[in-house]
């Protein structure tokens, strides 16, 4: 059994621990070809770094990418590419209460009544040091993906506090330190997150990931449909407990005539009037953006006391001091653009080998 793979064609493994020694991965399936070197990963990885601002954790990890196979001369070859980081600010000490004790809200109780044996050190493999290696492996989805599909992450809610999405501007999102497309939330925010930080206290928030210029045809039915395989892989990031595809949850309110993406012509393309759909119908991509949304919870690890169990079977409580990031949904939102480049990059690959000469426009095939 091995639960560390996603992907079929393009394939991603990773591995590692907060505090061993390194973390990796390995792309298999990537096609050959492509230029790629560690400039072209480094910095994806640079976004998702902690340590570059007092919302997110103070580790200090430069993330500094290596490529050890699977290129030459700065192209793919086809073959599996793995990549490493070495993980260099490790602190065990910060973690010997949880050694001890589960803390609620994490994995600590599950790994132990899975395999009655964990890593504590930093939460080991459950911690989300290993969304690093996805965004690495990300960076590689987008060459294969290619330069016509942009994929875009946004912050759009902190605890109770969501943009004026009147305000969206994707050139805001590099200008603050939570991806923020609305510079007022952001400035709101920055107060409104300094209170639960100092009071050591988390919050969840939502993150949403919007993927322009993905062709026709992505996806199939019924147990590959796009939707279902990004629901998957965007769930599969650490805290992340809810998902949502296009309008998602509110498609509940709507009726029938309000939910329809109404079509017409132009010339010899259908276009879509709206996009509740989130740019699946099917399970297949319309060419329409694609937009998905997932809820984060807030972090399980604060300085509050709350109470749980010791490994030796007592009661306790226990206070998560070490470095901890007061939202995680900040640090999340370049995972999920990783996670969205991944599974699109898997359903080109598969699109391609069952269909080579389908369009990839909205073109009706009269
Ligand atoms: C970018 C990122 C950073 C995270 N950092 C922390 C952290 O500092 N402390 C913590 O308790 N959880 C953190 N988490 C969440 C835990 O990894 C996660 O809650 C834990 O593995 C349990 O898994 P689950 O919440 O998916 O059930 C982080 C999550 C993400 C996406």
């Amino acid at each position: 059994m091995s639960f560390n793979s996603f992907g079929h064609l393009f394939r991603v493994t990773t591995w590692g621990e907060s505090h061993g020694p390194s973390i990796g991965c390995v792309v298999d399936g990537c096609p050959p070809g492509i230029p790629l070197t560690e400039s072209d990963i480094q910095p994806y990885l640079d976004r998702r770094r902690p340590g570059q601002s007092k919302f997110t954790t103070q580790r200090q990890e430069p993330d500094t990418i290596r490529i050890l196979s699977g290129t030459f001369e700065g192209r793919t070859t086809g073959t599996p590419i793995s990549l490493l980081i070495d993980n260099v600010d490790q602190r065990s000490k910060d973690y010997s209460n949880i050694a001890r004790a589960y803390r609620p809200g994490h994995a600590d109780i599950t790994y132990d009544l899975k395999y009655g044996f964990r890593d504590y050190r930093g939460g080991g493999r459950s911690s989300a040091r290993e969304t690093a290696m996805r965004v690495a492996a990300g960076a590689i989805a987008r060459k294969v993906l290619g330069g016509s599909v942009l994929i875009r992450g946004a912050l759009v809610q902190i605890g109770p506090h969501a943009i004026n999405r009147a305000h969206w501007n994707w050139h805001t999102i590099s200008t603050n330190p939570f991806f923020c497309p609305d510079a007022q939330a952001a400035a709101e925010w920055e107060i409104y997150l300094a209170g639960i930080r100092k009071a050591g206290s988390s919050i969840g928030a939502i993150v949403e990931i919007v993927a322009d210029g993905v062709p026709v045809g992505l996806g199939a039915p019924i147990y590959a449909k796009l939707d279902a395989d990004l629901a998957a892989a965007l769930m599969s990031i650490n805290a992340v407990k809810g998902v949502e595809i296009g309008d998602g949850f509110a498609a509940a309110t709507l009726h029938g005539a309000e939910n329809a993406d109404r079509m017409h012509m132009q010339g010899d393309r259908v276009v879509f009037e709206t996009n509740h759909a989130g740019g699946i119908l099917g399970g297949i991509s319309t060419g329409q953006p694609v937009v998905a949304r997932f809820a984060v919870k807030p972090t399980s690890s604060i300085l509050t006391p709350v109470s749980t169990v010791a490994s030796d079977g007592t009661d306790t409580e226990i206070v998560t001091s070490g470095r901890h990031d007061p939202c995680v949904g900040i640090r999340a939102v370049p995972v999920g653009e990783a996670m969205m480049a991944c599974v699109l990059a898997d359903h080109l690959l598969r699109h391609r080998a069952q269909n080579p000469s389908a369009p990839t426009e909205a073109r009706v095939p009269v």
